[in-house]
């Protein structure tokens, strides 16, 4: 039986580097299914309870297909007004009715901690799929597989990177995550790059110090680059902010385009933004002409979001031993392959 059978997924916490390796090597053989070179049928029968409170395009999607590639079925709600919390109802009694409809659950929620919650009326595995400004620990875990692979292609490894993360810190539950992984590496030097009213939260700043990691903390973009191997762009949070005049103030603050990366990054820095990234005129925070650049991972990062969720799926359900067993040929044309 392998250690996350039957366990819930709720904060990159409950990992180490052990646990992180099992994870990276049950993605790594989902790949031929992701490209349809093949099918596996292993999860036929099982059902996924989809639920995502907030909006969410890739990560509720890639969920949802993660679990379909596997051969299971997914039951989806979406929105809080649809749902029956709307009436008052608790995120236990939630909890304890949809857990006995599906095998596994996936959650987002707007508030801080409430996936835990929901979890301790589940009866079955729940892995977060985001909860508030606090955690979102399998956007985590595929970044940090993306940063594996994108720098071992450069001859590189995550011990003694240097990464810099750019944006709204305080509220991106993404670089919470991702920072708190990367402590269980050695000798990162991190530069974080927010204006002073976003900065990354003090307790995720102690968990980096006492990692025995180098930050520097400022508020400029420009200058602050030439030594980073992996440059990690944010989102302003709006959602977040007590008002949409408050937000606006920091839209735009930090713009990466062509002439920017050129001027100050290394000519192999990886370039990655958890997406969505605010592509309106006031913000346009990763401009659209780095699209076509080598070092842009951002759509790299979401084709690895597919492999973590698989592996994790298959990983509590406790059948990523047995995917080979349920294989079957795929029947259609399929352009996947040539990605
Ligand atoms: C992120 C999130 O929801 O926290 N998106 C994602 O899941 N890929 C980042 C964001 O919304 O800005």
């Amino acid at each position: 039986m392998n250690q996350f059978q039957g366990s819930h997924i709720l904060s990159v916490n409950q990992l180490d580097l052990d646990a992180i390796q099992t994870i990276f090597t049950v993605a790594q053989k989902m790949t031929p299914y992701a490209l349809r070179e093949k099918r596996t049928k292993v999860l036929d029968g099982a059902i996924l309870g989809n639920l995502f409170f907030e909006p969410s395009t890739r990560t509720r999607v890639s969920f949802g297909c993660a679990f379909n590639l596997l051969g299971g079925r997914v039951a989806e709600t979406v929105g809080m007004a649809s749902s029956s919390l709307s009436k008052g109802e608790s995120l236990y009694d939630t909890a304890r009715v949809l857990s006995s409809y599906s095998d596994v659950i996936a959650m987002r929620h707007p508030e801080s901690y409430s996936v835990r919650e929901f979890a301790e009326g589940s009866r079955v595995p729940v892995i977060n799929g985001g909860d508030g400004a606090n955690e979102h620990p399998t956007q985590a875990l595929l970044d940090l597989f993306t940063i594996q692979k994108e720098l071992h292609s450069k001859g590189l490894g995550i011990d003694g990177m240097h990464i810099a993360m750019v944006g709204d810190l305080k509220y991106g539950r993404t670089v919470h995550s991702l920072s708190r992984l990367l402590c269980m590496y050695k000798n990162i030097s991190f530069t974080l790059i927010s204006p002073a009213e976003l900065a990354m939260p003090d307790y995720v700043i102690a968990d980096i110090e006492n990692a025995g990691h180098k930050i520097t903390i400022t508020d400029q973009l420009e200058g602050n680059l030439d030594q980073a191997d992996i440059l990690y762009l944010t989102r302003i949070q709006e959602e977040r902010f007590p008002s949409q005049e408050e937000a606006d103030k920091y839209r735009g603050k930090f713009r990466l385009n062509s002439a920017i990366y050129t001027k100050n990054c290394k000519s192999n820095t990886v370039i990655m933004h958890p997406l969505p990234r605010d592509s309106r005129l006031q913000a346009n925070e990763l401009d659209n002409d780095l699209n076509n650049h080598p070092n842009l991972a951002i759509f790299r990062q979401a084709d690895n979001g597919l492999l973590i969720r698989m592996a994790l799926f298959a990983l509590t359900l406790g059948v990523d031993n047995q995917l080979e067993k349920y294989e079957c040929p795929v029947n259609w044309y399929s352009r996947k392959a040539d990605r």
